[in-house]
Parts: C-alpha cells; structure tokens; sequence
C-alpha cells in the first residue's frame, strides 16, 4: 500500500504530540482501530436529553411546560458563554461587538418564542398541573441572574425603591438589597417566601462570588474598557441598548403576557407558584431594571417599560 504524504506528515506530528507527554503513539493508533465510529444520538446525547421531562401529574400539556423551560435555561446558557468569553479576553471592539450580537439574536429567539407560554397551552390544565408544581418558580433561574450579574453593575439591580438610598454604597449592601430578594419578601414582617429561602440557600453564596469576581469584567465595564471613540461608535451604542431592552423590557413583557392569561381572574387574581405580588414585581414598569443607564436619554429613563421600544 503506498501511503499519502500527507498521511505520513500527520504520523509525525501525532508522534512529536505523544513524545512530548512521553506517551507510545502506537498504543494510541490501536485505540483508534478499536473504537466505535461516532453517531449523532451519542454525540449531542440524545436519549439522555429525552429522558429529562418528567411531568408531576398526566395533564398532557405539561410537557410544553417542562420542555419551553429547558429550551430557554438552555440559551441562557449560550447567553453566559458568550458573556463569559467578553469578561475574559482582552477586547477589541470587533469581538465585542460579534459577541454581543449573537446575545441578542438568542434574546430575539426567546421573545419571539415566548407566544408558545402566552397561546400554546391549555388554560384549564395549566391551572391543574401548576398546583402539583408548588413552591417552584422561575423566579429560582439561576442563570437569569447570572446574566444579569455578568452585564451590570450590582447597583444596578438593587430593587428600585432602594435605588437611590444605595447610590454609592458598598457591595455587599447593595447586593443585600438586590431586586429579587425585595420582590420575594414580605414588606411588612420581612418574610422571606419559600421560593426565596429555597433559591438562597441553593444559590446566594455562588452568585454572590460571581458578582464578586465579575465585579470589574461585566459586560458595561468591558464596554468602558474600550477606546473613547469606539464607545462612540454608533452602532454598538445601538445594539448595548437593543440588549438593554430585549432582557429588561420586552422579555419581561412577554412573560409578563403569560403569567396575565393564566393567573388574571376576576374579581381577584390567581396567586402566583413563587409566591410574589405578581402584578406589581413582574411589570418592567414597575421594576425599572436598566443594565445601561448612562446610554439612555433622561425622557427614554423616565418611558422605561411603557412602550416596547
Ligand atoms: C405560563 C408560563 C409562565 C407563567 C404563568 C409564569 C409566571 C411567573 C410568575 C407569577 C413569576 C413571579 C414569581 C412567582 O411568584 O412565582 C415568575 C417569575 C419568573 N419566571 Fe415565570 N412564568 C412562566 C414561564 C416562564 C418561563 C418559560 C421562564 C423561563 C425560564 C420563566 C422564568 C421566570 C423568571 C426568570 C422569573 C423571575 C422574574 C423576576 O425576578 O423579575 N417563566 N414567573
């Protein structure tokens, strides 16, 4: 058999691989005979992925449920990737800029997705299947915070009505009054819901860590790592903005839409898995989320979440 050139010059470099860790190639070449050719079911683990919906009662729709969540932790996490590769390199405004629109086509897919929650299911066996679902809640995404640790400033996220009163405070005081804690918390005894004391007590001190070690590579202060005048630059002001938008206004919209069409009932509405005020904490309106203010006009500040733009 005559043996390619290119063949033999692989040979070396797999040899000059091995020798450098002192390992026999050959060993490694029988290895290769004896394994098995790669499949697609094996290679994204198919039937593993198949068997991780496992609805609480037999009400069919559950499954849309149970698989919307996923699909959605699951661009979460391509969101993180991305926002974990901007905190980590040295930037240039063309990676940046790359990176960033790709977070915001995910977000783009995940809002326009999202009619599958608010005109997918079945009212009547959503209001079922949701009792055999409590104390659970979506409020206990980890990854949504950690999008949101890994974009802002904590000061940023701390609940609106103690926005001001936190200005210029330390971090941990200002993590202490982070928005969702405040929004799963009774004001008047201070009482902590289940959904919170169940998320803290699986998550508070890793997302604490984050924000701790994200505190100067979040994606505004890589943004304020560039040059003066590519933060100038038009185009990227649009898309930080698009981004601001997409997770703190129209996501939130959307999901917002859904939990109304379930849980909107006359005369009074339905109480909400997590067990939060629902119609005053979800409302982007009310909650004023902003990553980005100093990109904003005083007026786009003052209409935040009242319009979808
Ligand atoms: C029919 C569909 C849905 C309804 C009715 C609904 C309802 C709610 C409600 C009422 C809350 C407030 C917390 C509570 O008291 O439970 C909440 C929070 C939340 N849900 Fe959903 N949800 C739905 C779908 C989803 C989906 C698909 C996701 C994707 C992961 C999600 C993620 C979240 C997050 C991240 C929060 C916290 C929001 C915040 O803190 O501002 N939800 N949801």
């Amino acid at each position: 058999m005559q043996i390619d050139e290119k063949v033999i010059h692989q040979l070396e470099r797999l040899h000059a691989k091995y020798a450098t860790m002192g390992q026999d190639m050959s060993s490694y070449l029988e290895g290769l005979i004896e394994s098995d050719y790669l499949t697609y079911w094996d290679y994204i683990h198919l039937d593993t992925l198949l068997t991780l919906q496992n609805p609480k009662t037999s009400y069919p729709d559950e499954k849309i449920f149970i698989i919307y969540h996923q699909i959605t932790e699951l661009y979460f996490n391509l969101i993180l990737h991305e926002l974990e590769q901007i905190a980590s390199v040295e930037i240039s405004i063309g990676f940046f800029q790359e990176r960033l629109h790709r977070i915001v086509q995910y977000f783009k897919n995940l809002i326009a997705s999202f009619t599958i929650m608010i005109d997918g299911m079945d009212s009547a066996q959503f209001l079922k299947y949701r009792m055999a679902l409590l104390p659970a809640s979506g409020f206990q995404s980890a990854q949504y915070r950690k999008i949101e640790i890994l974009t802002t400033s904590i000061e940023n996220l701390v609940s609106v009505s103690k926005r001001e009163t936190m200005a210029g405070k330390g971090f941990d005081e200002q993590f202490e009054n982070i928005y969702w804690k405040q929004g799963a918390t009774e004001l008047a005894t201070g009482k902590k819901t289940l959904t919170l004391l169940q998320f803290e007590e699986k998550y508070l001190s890793e997302l604490y860590s984050l924000a701790k070690k994200y505190e100067g590579q979040t994606l505004w202060k890589k943004f304020k790592q560039l040059p003066d005048s590519e933060q100038q630059n038009q185009e990227l002001i649009d898309l930080m903005k698009e981004y601001d938008t997409q997770v703190n206004v129209q996501w939130p919209l959307m999901h917002y839409k859904s939990a109304a069409r379930y849980l909107e009932k006359k005369p009074e509405d339905i109480a909400a898995t997590g067990g939060t005020n629902w119609q005053k904490y979800l409302p982007p309106r009310f909650q004023r989320r902003i990553f980005f203010p100093e990109l904003w006009s005083s007026t786009e500040l003052e209409a935040w979440g009242t319009n979808t733009k």
